[in-house]
Parts: C-alpha cells; structure tokens; sequence
C-alpha cells in the first residue's frame, strides 16, 4: 500500500474498526485451558475466543509474554498462521494481525533458537557489530517463528544497580547507550527500513520512553525524580540516536516521572517523542498501564478517564491485554467528543503503516522453508564469540589465570550448574524459569569445565542452591561443609556466585550485597587456603566488598547465554583472551552508589583536609574496567592543534602498544573533561571509543575525530551549549588540554 492507499483504507473504516486496531490482548485470552503461566498443556487455541477477539472485538495485536513453554517453530507457524488467517479471511477489512514478542537475547521463545549474552552482556564486548549481529540474527529467527515484532531494544540507562532490570540495558552510559541502540535497530530492521521490513528482518521497538531506570528507590514501577538537565543530556540521547536510525515502534514507561504517570503525560509523548524527536512510528503501552492510570496510579478517577487521558496524551496502542473495555470506552469517548478522531486516524495510520512496511498485507506469514539458516553453526558461533568478548576479567592475582588443565578444581556455588543463571530472564518464560528442561543440549559452567578437564578432575558441590520452583532469590540446600570437605583434595576452587534468573518486579531487592549464604560459602571455602577463582554470574552488580579480598581472580559473565559456559571455559583455560570491559560502575558500599560521570562534590573525603568522611568516590571497579592476559600500555597522545573553533573537527590519536605476549583487544576509550563550565561539569564523559586487535610487542596508533559539539552539555536554560574554555581529552592514562575559542548555543 501506498501511503494514500493506507488513508483511504483508514476512511472506509468504523469506529469500531479503528478501535480494534489499536487494542493489543495477550495471548492466553484466546488459548484454551488453564492461564499461559501456570499451564503445562501443549499450546492451542480456542476458535470460539478467536473470533470474539478478532472478528467481534475487531483486535489488530497479540503478543505474549508469560508463557512456560518453549514453542518449536511449527507450533509458532501453527497458531500465527491461525490468526492470521482469521484476520485475512474472516474480518471485513482483511487487515493482518501484529504479533510481537519480547525476544531480548535472541529468539528466546522458540526452541532451538539462538540465544545471545543479554544487552549488559553486548555493551561489555564494547563493540558494537556484535551487538548489530546479534540483532540480525534475533530478527532472522524471530520471522522464522512467524513473529514480526520485537520489544528490543532496552535504551533505559543501568545507572543504579539497585535497578532490577539494569542487565536490560546497555549500562551506564548515554553514548554508549546510544552506539549500541542504533547498532540494535539497524540489525533488527535492515538496511532499508525507511521503506520496508524485509521478510528476514522485524519491527524494533524502543523501551521504555522515558527515565524508566532510574526510579528513586531503586525499585521497579515506582516514581522517579529526573531533572530536565538529566532528561536532555542522560536519557533522551540513545532514543533520539535509535528514532534516528529508523526505529519503528516505542514503549512507554510504566513509571511515574515527576509525579506524572507517563502513560498520561502528553509533554513526554506527544510534545517530545512525536514532535521534538520526530518520531513517526507507533507508541505502545506497557502491559495494562492504562488500566493502571486509574487502579495503580490514581490520576484517573475510571478506566474510561484513564483511556481518555493516555489516548489524549499521544498512545497509538494499548497492551490491554486482558480487558475489552479499552474498546467500548475509546468509542463511547470519540462519540462524546472527549477524543478527536483525528488522534484516532494518527494512531491508526501509525499501526497500518507498520503492518503495511512489515508486508503483512501481501504475506503474513512466510514459509519455514525460506528459513534455513535458523539455529545454524553459523549463528551459534556468533552467539559464542558475543559472550566471548563480554565475559570481564576483573582481578588476576600472580596470573593465576589462565588455569593449567592440569590442577584439579571443585565448582561449587548455586550458579556452578544452571542454564538459568546463564541466560536470565525473558528466556523460555518471563522469568526465566523452566529454562532447564528446554536448554537441552547447552552446557553449564560444570559442563563446560568437566568438558575442557575431563570428569575425574572435577569435583562439584554448589553448597548453595537456588530454588528454582520458588521466589529467585529464595536459596535451599546449604552445605558448605560438604563444599568445604570437596575442596581438600583440589588444586583450585571456581566459585560461581550471583544470582537467579528475573525480570521487572520480581527482581526487586531490599539488599543489594550478595545473599548471606553465598558469603557464608566464599569465606569458609577461603579458609582452606585454596585459590580461589569467583565467577560472577549476575544480572546486576551484587557487592562483593566482603569477599573480593579472599579471591585471586574474579570474572564477570554477566548473563551470558546458552553459549556463555563454553566461552568462560575457553577463557579460564587461556584458549582464547578477555577483552570484556565493566558497562557500569561496579559498587563497593551499598551507600556510595555512584556513576563514573560523578560531579567533583562525589568526591571529598576530608572536609578542610582535617577530618576523614565517607564522602569518597569508593567503588569496586570502575567503568570501562576490564583486564587481558596482556598488557597494554598507551603513550603520546596528540591533537591536530591546541585551539578550536566552534566549526573545526578535533582529531586525536595515541598509540597503544600490546607490551605482553599474548594477542588480545583493547578497548580504547576517549573521555572529555570540560574544566570550568557555567553549571558543575561532569568529572568526564565518553565520546568515543574502538576496539581494536594488537599483536604482542606490536603497536597502532588509533584515531578519533570529535566535533565542537561533543563539547557540549547542557545548560540551566536547557540549550545544548559549547562554552568557552578549556577541555581535557583523556585516554587511559595519557590526557591532554585543549581550547575551544567561543561559547555558543547548539539547540534552541
Ligand atoms: O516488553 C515488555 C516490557 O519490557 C515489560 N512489560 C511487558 C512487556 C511485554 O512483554
């Protein structure tokens, strides 16, 4: 369809029509049997409630989130093709269904498919073809299951790890944030997508629109403070990036920002997303958010207010997903003149315009067989070398590691033996459960250890376990003694700590340090004496202050993946060499929770250099940190001159040298500093970075080209400015000063 096709399509449309297309159910509503989440049934639906949603109720998307079963790809081709079909053939106007899914690591709701670190993991490569890779592929086998639509990719920013979907997203950083965003769309959804999704590629959909990670107590769906200077220069800039990059669809934010549900806040979506940012997609709710304007969030005295309001503020559709009465009160509303019909045309031309770019009208669902690559080696290997390149080295004490194959080890802890832990949520199921009985085939760390030592070099007790059939972080099981009697008779001890799989909710926490029991067990299994390697496998940072001083290596998986085992194994045995980076401070107190762009007064530990505060700037490690089995060092930093203009480019350059004698990858990272500014500068701020490969004793000058405008932050009025002054250009430990010669104002 052409654009004006699609308009006249939308004038030959009912009310009730419109409606209907921008109303989104889960699936369960139209299965059969008992509810998605606790049933164990094979997946079937009921025609009766097909009908009643498609063709009575007119619904235009389905997606679903909770169900505990892994789909084949028949299944899914199955119940799309059933849909659709009902849509295409039993409904008026013939108009396809849009049915889209959270498929964050990959295709994690198909069996088979290929499963990625998640986004934590992507941004720790620090190099974002992989995180484009990893889209292309996720979009390829997501079409092959039938599926159009994925709610990916997550641009919140993980700057507070008591957050409990920081591993969401791609860390800290807003520029690192928004390199990878843009990556993510690009693979999601091709080369061309300006005009047209092609049949390999999916609709991508940025989440969630705005300020949704930073809750101030840290705790999922409740309200946030957020400065207008930190909605501009923090959370804006990755979704501007990726709407740039041709990003298709949005979610908002279930959250409250400044008092305002932004579900409701017409400023956020209509003023800024839709106007200011140009975005021209479609803008779907979180799950039941309008409902919960009026039952959670209580600015709307009925369901039919909250309708009004959200509608009003610039939603195009409604993740009801269970509640018919969206429809009767968005047509009673339009009726009564309370919503114009032309913010309903919007939101319908918003929806067909993305069915019709998906080519959902001419083929709705397209044959298996045009799939072949889905789950091929080919695939795997990338998802191997993604979490290859994530897993961080943070501590390598005496080069312990890599290990000799020759020492025999005990795996122990609750994470030593679980496809859960490794993958987290949104895998199989919302929270990440039932992963064991459908990750057939994938190896655990155990496994992956056991695979590389052979079995009578392994010795494995977790001495703690989770309980996977209660809440995540429930533990059962604690025998640390029986660890502790494992480990007389090895070398040394991996010990893989962290945490259970979880998402949204459920992932809430009152404590950010590791559990109790895990302590107990690192501290006891010290006391043999033994070195010990901790592995980390973790959706956020838990603390480890207590512990890190009795370990001699310590290693960050984050959450890998089904790969994610063999690529940590492959490491350990110094088969391959780190070059993962931390995406995020990691936290040393539980009360100096703090970004690396902390303002100077984060500080100060002595006030008039007499008395000694806790004021200081204490952390575990920092961001960007990560180490290699070889060294890197870097030496003459230069620039093409000393003083700038507002309209000159800045080239910089400096040389690393890899001065040991392995192979490896160094991220190098540029950070500017803007010395004296009209409003406290950050201490710095990442402007560029690159990845790049040295050969030992071998070295590379590498370049990077800034603009005025990098320089800029933004200011009390609001403006993107450049100021006067001088800057730092820091790169690892080399910095040098520069001068920009004018002020001036960037936006207006
Ligand atoms: O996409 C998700 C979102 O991130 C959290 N709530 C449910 C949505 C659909 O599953």
């Amino acid at each position: 369809y052409s654009n004006a096709e699609i308009r006249s399509l939308i004038e030959k449309m009912t009310i009730e029509e419109k409606v209907g297309q921008m109303a989104q159910i889960t699936l369960d509503v139209i299965t059969k049997g008992k509810n998605e989440m606790e049933s164990d049934e094979p997946l079937a639906l009921d025609p009766a409630l097909v009908k009643k949603a498609i063709v009575d109720y007119k619904i235009g998307s389905v997606l679903n989130t909770a169900n505990n079963r892994a789909r084949t790809r028949d299944k899914w081709h199955e119940v799309i093709g059933q849909l659709q079909q009902v849509a295409k053939e039993d409904t008026r106007l013939k108009i396809p269904i849009l049915y889209g899914i959270d498929a964050i690591h990959g295709t994690t709701y198909t069996a088979g498919a290929t499963f990625f670190p998640q986004q934590i993991g992507l941004a720790a490569t620090w190099n974002p073809e992989i995180a484009k890779t990893a889209a292309e592929i996720t979009a390829y086998e997501t079409r092959a299951s039938g599926i159009p639509w994925n709610f990916s990719p997550v641009l919140d920013l993980g700057r507070d790890p008591r957050f409990p979907r920081i591993w969401e997203s791609f860390g800290e950083d807003p520029y690192l944030a928004s390199v990878f965003g843009e990556q993510m769309v690009m693979g999601y959804e091709g080369n061309n997508s300006s005009t047209a999704i092609d049949q390999f590629h999916v609709s991508s959909c940025l989440k969630h629109f705005l300020g949704y990670s930073v809750p101030t107590n840290g705790k999922d769906r409740t309200p946030a403070i957020i400065s207008n200077i930190q909605l501009e220069e923090l959370h804006i800039p990755p979704f501007q990036k990726a709407i740039d990059a041709g990003a298709s669809s949005i979610m908002i934010n279930s959250g409250i920002i400044n008092g305002v549900p932004v579900h409701a806040n017409k400023e956020l979506i209509t003023d800024l997303l839709k106007e200011r940012l140009n975005f021209k997609g479609l803008v779907v709710t979180d799950w039941k958010d309008i409902e919960n304007l009026h039952e959670r969030d209580k600015v709307a005295a009925t369901m039919k207010e909250a309708v009004m309001m959200s509608v009003n503020a610039g939603v195009d559709m409604s993740m009801i997903p269970y509640n018919f009465d969206f429809c009767k009160h968005l047509v009673e509303l339009v009726n009564e003149g309370k919503v114009e019909m032309s913010r309903i045309d919007d939101a319908v031309e918003r929806i067909l315009k993305l069915k019709n770019k998906l080519g959902l009208f001419d083929v709705s669902l397209f044959a298996k067989a045009e799939y072949p690559k889905f789950a091929s080696t080919e695939f795997q290997e990338k998802a191997f070398q993604a979490s290859l390149e994530s897993i961080t080295l943070l501590k390598n004490e005496n080069a312990i590691l890599p290990l000799s194959k020759s020492k025999k080890v005990l795996v122990a802890g609750p994470n030593s033996n679980s496809m859960r832990t490794l993958n987290g949520g949104w895998s199989y199921s919302w929270q990440g459960e039932k992963v064991e009985e459908f990750a057939q085939g994938y190896n655990t760390i155990l496994e992956a250890i056991t695979n590389q030592l052979g079995a009578d070099n392994v010795i494995h007790k977790e001495g703690v376990s989770y309980d996977h059939e209660g809440k995540y972080w429930e533990e059962k099981d604690i025998d640390i003694n029986a660890a502790v009697k494992a480990s007389q008779t090895v070398d040394v001890i991996i010990l893989c700590l962290g945490e259970n799989s979880y998402t949204e909710k459920p992932g809430d926490l009152h404590d950010l340090e590791i559990s109790q029991n895990q302590i107990d067990l690192a501290k006891a299994l010290a006391k043999t004496g033994k070195p010990m390697v901790l592995v980390l496998n973790e959706g956020r940072p838990r603390l480890i202050g207590e512990i890190e001083p009795h370990m001699s290596a310590i290693i960050q998986t984050y959450l890998p993946g089904n790969y994610g085992a063999d690529a940590l194994a492959t490491l350990l045995y110094g088969e391959a060499n780190f070059s993962g980076k931390l995406p995020y401070t990691y936290p040393l107190y539980s009360n100096s929770l703090v970004n690396y762009n902390y303002k100077p007064s984060e500080s100060q530990n002595k006030m008039d250099g007499v008395y000694d505060y806790e004021s200081d700037f204490a952390i575990q490690y920092p961001f960007g940190y990560g180490l290699s089995y070889t060294t890197f060092e870097y030496s003459d930093l230069r620039t093409d001159k000393n003083d700038y203009d507002l309209n000159d480019e800045i080239k910089v350059s400096i040389k690393v040298t890899n001065t040991g004698n392995r192979v490896g990858k160094e991220v190098v990272q540029l950070y500017t500093s803007d010395l004296y500014a009209s409003i406290t500068p950050d201490t710095k701020r990442l402007k560029r970075f690159k990845k790049v490969e040295i050969k030992p004793g071998e070295s590379q000058r590498v370049e990077f080209i800034l603009k005025a405008e990098d320089l800029a932050f933004v200011n009390q009025n609001l403006k993107w400015t450049v100021e006067q002054g001088d800057f730092e250009i820091l790169i690892s430990d080399q910095s040098k000063t520069i001068n920009l010669s004018k002020t001036e104002i960037i936006t207006n």
